[in-house]
């Protein structure tokens, strides 16, 4: 996958030899902070070497000509076409389409070609990705000025409205605003952050992908929302002042939880203590202490197993195995759960033995086939000069 070499497919599926402009996106992994983000709590993610490249040329017209190399597919439509479409990959244009369209101001439409190495569907958010770099596609040449925030929050309400998932702000952000060798530690109540240097020594960031399509996604999502949401109407009772569960104290919650379902009480739980991990992970990774940083990646991943119930075989099988490999610190599922990937970090001389041996008890234990990427922490989505 090269820039240059999607230029020469761009020239000859639109037969155009005029000025391109060139784009990458990349995905992200969540490093602590999971299922936080729509309780207004905190997250630690950064953008990943994994990207989808775009090249793009302004038109005079309202028409969007669209082809993607990795599914053999052209599509084409209006600026203004607000029908949803059978592929899904066109819909996360339309929803950004759609919100650029409300700010006024995008007249000029465009031809444009992608490629990907980033994997669909397993929860490196490569949707969020598409939509960013759709964003900044249709918003440069329209000359609409939008910051970065205003670009996640953008690409969030497509999400949101026109998609349909009810995801947080997460992985917007991390993609619109990510920092070359940091990762972001983020309030999203308010939006601000700080990008904190990854020092990570000797020490790699793993990603494993279980391979597993995450179809119980969705709905599992919006339930768990939902029963967050329950935990705070019940609390709010007990514990005053409280909008979120990012308000609340484990001790608040405890004195909370014979007036809730138990189930509601776990989900709460995990969402308290994870806000919690969070500021410690960023804590010890500022003092150099990747130990302990890692024993709260592997605290999270136990908290969304046990008590969010949002892991599955395979991710426990991955991370199980994962931690019986010296030299590494912690591993944990990332992102929305049911299948996907997990993140570890793993000593470099200890990163082939990990991929030979988790992938070979992985194989034998779910029958499946993983794969892996390592990767350092990367700027957000931009255009290339
Ligand atoms: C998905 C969502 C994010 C976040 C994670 C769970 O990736 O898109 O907003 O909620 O799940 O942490």
């Amino acid at each position: 996958m090269s820039v240059v070499e999607l230029e020469k497919t761009f020239r000859k599926v639109f037969g155009n030899s005029g000025p391109l402009a060139r784009f990458r996106s990349p995905g992200r992994v969540n490093l602590i902070g999971e299922h936080t983000d729509y309780n207004a709590g905190f997250v630690f993610p950064c953008a990943v070497e994994m990207e989808i490249l775009a090249v793009a040329s302004a038109r005079s017209d309202s028409k969007v000509r669209m082809y993607s190399r990795d599914f053999d597919e052209m599509k084409e439509f209006d600026l203004n076409d607000r029908a949803k479409d059978e592929k899904s990959w066109v819909n996360y244009v339309k929803g950004v389409l759609v919100e650029l369209g409300a700010m006024g101001g995008l007249v000029r439409g465009v031809d444009a070609v992608f490629e990907s190495n980033l994997p669909v569907g397993s929860g490196l958010s490569s949707s969020a990705a598409f939509e960013l770099v759709n964003c900044l596609i249709f918003s440069s040449i329209n000359d609409i000025i939008l910051d970065r925030p205003e670009m996640a929050l953008l690409c969030q309400r497509a999400e949101n409205r026109f998609v349909g998932v009810n995801c947080g702000i997460m992985d917007q952000f991390a993609i619109s605003l990510g920092k070359k060798d940091s990762a972001l530690f983020l309030d999203t109540r308010d939006l601000s952050y700080e990008a904190v240097p990854l020092n990570l020594g000797q020490y790699r960031i793993v990603i494993a992908n279980t391979n597993k399509p995450r179809t119980l996604a969705g709905s599992a999502y919006n339930t768990r929302r939902s029963e967050c949401e329950t935990a705070v109407s019940i609390l709010k009772k007990t514990a005053g002042n409280i909008t979120a569960l990012r308000d609340v104290k484990m001790e608040e919650l405890e004195a909370g939880k014979s007036g809730m379902e138990d189930r509601v009480y776990r989900r709460a739980k995990h969402v308290v203590g994870e806000n919690a991990r969070v500021v410690e992970s960023v804590k010890a990774l500022k003092a150099g202490d990747l130990g302990k940083f890692g024993k709260l990646m592997a605290a999270s991943h136990e908290s969304l197993r046990d008590l969010y119930q949002v892991s599955c075989k395979e991710l426990d099988v991955m991370v199980e195995e994962a931690m019986k490999i010296r030299g590494v610190l912690g591993s944990r599922m990332t992102g929305a759960g049911f299948g996907g990937c997990t993140v570890s970090l793993v000593e470099s001389s200890s990163v082939e033995e990990f991929k030979v041996s988790v992938g070979s008890q992985y194989a034998a234990k779910t029958g499946s086939k993983a794969d892996f990427y390592i990767t350092t922490a990367v700027d957000g989505v931009s255009q290339i000069t």
